[in-house]
């Protein structure tokens, strides 16, 4: 213990030290990636269709459509919610509900949701709105370091479902301007993959933001 002390004092980092305690807050996330049962998952969701919606479209802005949301993703939030490392006054209504169900309960629900299909959104038709979110999206800005969206969540907004990287196309905008904005302050924080989008984050204005939920809000193939 004293080495240890003595270790983090010569380090003289505090960031060092959150950083010890972030990671204990890690869990653990399956390597090889099976499919959950659809079927079962429909089962499982009466409690949330009321903001979800029943396929996963949610009606409000500000609440996120699940919809064709890929599996990986979708499996890895509802962990992050379950073990209170990701945390939202709405979904903590149902966090003691996910905490009555299993891995497998969860990955089910993630079968059902990702099975059905993202209704298309329509992006508001502001010249200046869409040719900043466009350019943002598909090219980033280098200057200002912000990478293009593209190389992750793809053209068309579809994700990369392999990676686990989330689909945004036809994303609620109330949601995707509140997200990216709990990015920027650091309050979603489940570990390594929210900060990659921490640090992209970091470099968007308030209309950069506003400009680029409107795109992708407005994105399908
Ligand atoms: C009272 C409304 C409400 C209920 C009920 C609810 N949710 Fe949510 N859900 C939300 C909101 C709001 C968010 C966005 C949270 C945030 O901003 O971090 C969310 C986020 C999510 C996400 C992450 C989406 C993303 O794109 O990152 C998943 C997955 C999810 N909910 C699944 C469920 C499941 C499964 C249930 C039922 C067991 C459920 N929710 C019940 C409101 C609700
Ligand atoms: C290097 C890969 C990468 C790049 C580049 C990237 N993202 Fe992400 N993005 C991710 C990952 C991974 C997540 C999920 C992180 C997590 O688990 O919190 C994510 C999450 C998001 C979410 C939340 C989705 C949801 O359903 O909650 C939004 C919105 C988003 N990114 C928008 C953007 C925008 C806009 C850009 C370009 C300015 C961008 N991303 C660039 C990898 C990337």
């Amino acid at each position: 213990m004293k080495y240890f002390l003595i270790f983090f004092i010569f380090l003289g980092s505090i960031n060092f030290l959150f950083a010890a305690e972030e990671s204990s807050k890690k869990i653990e996330l399956p390597d090889n990636f099976v499919s959950g049962d659809s079927e079962r998952g429909s089962q499982l969701v009466e409690s949330c269709s009321a903001c979800h919606g029943t396929d996963g479209n949610s009606i409000s802005s500000d609440w996120p459509k699940l919809a064709g949301q890929n599996q990986k993703y979708l499996y890895e939030q509802l962990q992050y919610f379950k073990d209170g490392v990701r945390m939202n006054a709405l979904m903590m209504s149902v966090t003691p509900y996910l905490q009555t169900l299993d891995n497998e309960d969860l990955l089910d629900i993630a079968a059902f949701y990702s099975n059905y299909e993202t209704s298309v959104g329509q992006a508001k038709n502001d010249e200046e709105l869409l040719n900043v979110g466009t350019q943002l999206y598909r090219f980033g800005n280098m200057k200002k370091g912000i990478p293009a969206c593209t190389s992750c969540h793809a053209v068309y907004g579809q994700g990369n479902s392999l990676a686990g990287f989330p689909a945004v196309a036809g994303q609620q905008i109330g949601y995707l301007t509140s997200t990216l904005k709990a990015y920027r302050s650091k309050e979603r924080n489940t570990g390594e993959l929210s900060e990659m989008m921490q640090s992209i984050a970091q470099n968007l204005s308030d209309d950069e933001i506003d400009a680029l939920a409107n795109y992708m809000h407005g994105l399908y193939q």
